[in-house]
């Protein structure tokens, strides 16, 4: 299949409609509201390591809860099956950075994907070590680049992040975060924060298409099955309560940000990015949804 020349036609297809298409870029933390949403980029890679890329593919910008499948990968490898003793498994059906459900629940989040359930991911991690650090090294080391933390995009997050503090607090109220609530949420802020471009992103997620195997290195990330689990959440519950619409629409596992990204995974294929900063009302891009539709449609991969 030529990779190239389907996201080459991808993104003359989308391209037009960047200006028309509607879509809003996330205005609650002041420094994505910045963003020209008139961007569109998308980049994968194989399993035999072909790269293929379109659009502004080179151009970084903040992954924000794309970065909950790396933390989460963190986490499986640091603690095991213990990772989720406090954290379920299952699709919110909410929003997001809903409160509802965590308080019915008693503070037991019911995803790693949802805001609280990544706070508690978080919250593993603190009591691992350095997060911050391992999760830029992991990142790092994934996509043979080094990575970083948007200075400005985490004090923002900071300044403005009411609901996750709020998250934060419920679950230290209830008993199931172990650490500081703030040196948590500190964690948190700055993990969503990280810039990287559609290509670093395409190429970090490898190991999730070849049963945990690093990208660049061949060596194990993850086991097989833990690589398996963690693409079944994605796919149930990587698009928060558009789960379901993109698993009926697209076929894959999925993570998105509300930066605009969403990292895709086909299982012994390939793993790939799209970015556009313009979302949807569920805070999925809207320009990043229908380019997995079409590729979807053009390539026949999908998981189904
Ligand atoms: O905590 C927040 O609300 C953001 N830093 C991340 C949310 C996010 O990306 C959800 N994605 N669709």
């Amino acid at each position: 299949m030529d990779f190239q020349l389907i996201l080459d036609e991808i993104n003359a297809e989308l391209r037009p409609q960047l200006a028309t298409a509607g879509g809003k870029v996330a205005s609650y933390i002041p420094a994505l509201a910045r963003v020209s949403p008139l961007q569109f980029g998308i980049a994968l890679r194989t399993c035999g390591g072909k790269t293929a890329a379109a659009g502004d593919s080179a151009t970084p910008f903040s992954i924000q809860s794309m970065s909950k499948v790396f933390s989460l990968t963190l986490a499986i490898r640091a603690l095991g099956e213990a990772m989720w003793d406090r954290i379920g498994r299952e699709p919110s059906g909410s929003p997001f950075n809903s409160l509802v459900q965590l308080e019915s629940e008693r503070g037991i989040p019911r995803n790693p994907f949802i805001n609280a359930g990544a706070i508690a991911v978080a919250d593993r991690l603190v009591s691992q070590g350095d997060a911050k650090a391992e999760l830029l090294a992991l990142l790092s080391r994934l996509c043979g680049e080094a990575v970083h933390i948007d200075a400005e995009v985490a004090r923002s997050e900071a300044d403005t992040g009411f609901r996750n503090t709020a998250l934060a607090n419920f679950m230290k109220g209830f008993g199931t975060l172990d650490n500081d609530a703030a040196t948590v949420l500190d964690v948190y802020f700055n993990q969503c924060a990280i810039a990287m471009t559609c290509e670093q992103v395409a190429c970090a997620a490898g190991f999730l298409c070849r049963d945990g195997r690093h990208p660049l290195a061949g060596t194990p990330v993850l086991s097989a099955a833990q690589t398996r689990r963690v693409n079944a959440l994605m796919l149930t519950c990587g698009t928060y309560d558009a789960a379901g619409e993109f698993a009926f629409r697209i076929g894959l596992p999925c993570k998105s940000g509300v930066g605009g990204g969403i990292v895709a995974v086909v299982p012994d294929q390939l793993s790939l990015c799209v970015w556009s900063p313009a979302l949807d009302p569920t805070g999925n891009s809207l320009l990043g949804r229908r380019a997995l539709e079409l590729f979807v449609a053009k390539t026949g991969l999908s998981v189904f």
